[in-house]
């Protein structure tokens, strides 16, 4: 069910130049959140920034009742936000949108991430290493400094790194790490678009199931403004409500062009 609710911060970490992450603490009891899902963030003082922005959840501690979000500065929004601090509270809207089909893993699923799309991967990894699986998690960016929290993985999955400048791991973009091209049971991906796109085409061409997490813009984050709609083979769908996370299996159309 969803919820509006004031978290308070209790951590702030900085990762590199551009990401920053919040632990946000609730009050009560925590809504359920399944990886994949997001929140809609309320930016206060900034008058530029009328609306909610999305943010995936990156970790949930379901014990301690706190949930993670993994910002990338980008904007007026983000730049805001990262003015926050420990004690300051953060209205949220969550949990948020259809997740990752963690069912579907197999014993030997690729997680691959690329910029802040490697946000919602961690909760992800944990999920699957809680259920006894043990992920291969493939994380790309332009440079070194661009690959944050790849440490926070380690206990969950073998960690591998492309670099497109080669100043961490793989020299080259994630679908030329020789890893990639491995037999999987399942991928799951989230990033920049034309990433997905070359993901979901080769696990289509060797029959791998895979899903892909959409980042369009958004509004309302309800399914309501139809300003986050995407085409897929079966017609439009709201990624907010529909997705962000699509089964690539409905989106030939999506990933051909
Ligand atoms: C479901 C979902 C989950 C997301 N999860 C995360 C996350 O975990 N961490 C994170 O850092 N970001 C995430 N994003 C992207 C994030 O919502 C945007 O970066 C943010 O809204 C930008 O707000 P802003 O006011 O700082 O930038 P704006 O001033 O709104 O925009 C600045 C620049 O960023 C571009 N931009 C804005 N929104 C997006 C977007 N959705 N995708 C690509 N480019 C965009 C704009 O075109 C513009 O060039 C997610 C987006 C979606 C839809
Ligand atoms: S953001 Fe309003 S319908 Fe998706």
């Amino acid at each position: 069910m969803k919820e509006i609710h004031n978290f308070t911060i209790t951590e702030r970490r900085q990762h590199g130049a551009q990401y920053f992450s919040l632990v946000l603490q609730h009050a009560g009891c925590m809504q359920p959140v399944v990886p994949g899902q997001f929140v809609e963030v309320l930016v206060e003082g900034c008058r530029e920034v009328m609306l909610r922005r999305p943010i995936s959840v990156h970790d949930v501690d379901e014990k301690a009742g706190t949930m993670t979000l993994l910002i990338q500065i980008v904007g007026n929004g983000t730049r805001q936000l990262n003015t926050l601090k420990v004690g300051d509270s953060l209205n949220v809207v969550y949990p948020l949108g259809h997740g990752f089909s963690v069912e579907a893993a197999g014993q030997q699923p690729l997680l691959v991430g690329g910029g802040a799309g490697i946000a919602p991967l961690l909760h992800l990894a944990k999920v699957l290493a809680s259920k006894g699986i043990k992920p291969t998690v493939l994380l790309g960016g332009r440079t070194a400094s661009l690959i944050p929290v790849q440490d926070e993985f380690l206990p969950y999955a073998n960690v591998l790194v492309a670099t497109d400048d080669g100043t961490l791991g793989h020299h080259g973009i994630v679908t030329t790490h020789p890893a990639f091209a491995q037999n999987y049971s399942m991928i799951y991906t989230c990033g920049p678009t034309p990433m997905m796109k070359a993901v979901a085409r080769s696990a289509a061409e060797r029959g791998i199931r895979c899903e892909v997490s959409l980042e369009n813009m958004m509004a309302c984050g309800v399914g309501a403004c139809l300003c986050c709609v995407t085409d897929i083979d079966q017609g439009h769908r709201c990624v907010c409500k529909d997705g962000p996370v699509f089964d690539i299996a409905a989106m030939k159309k999506w990933y051909l062009q």
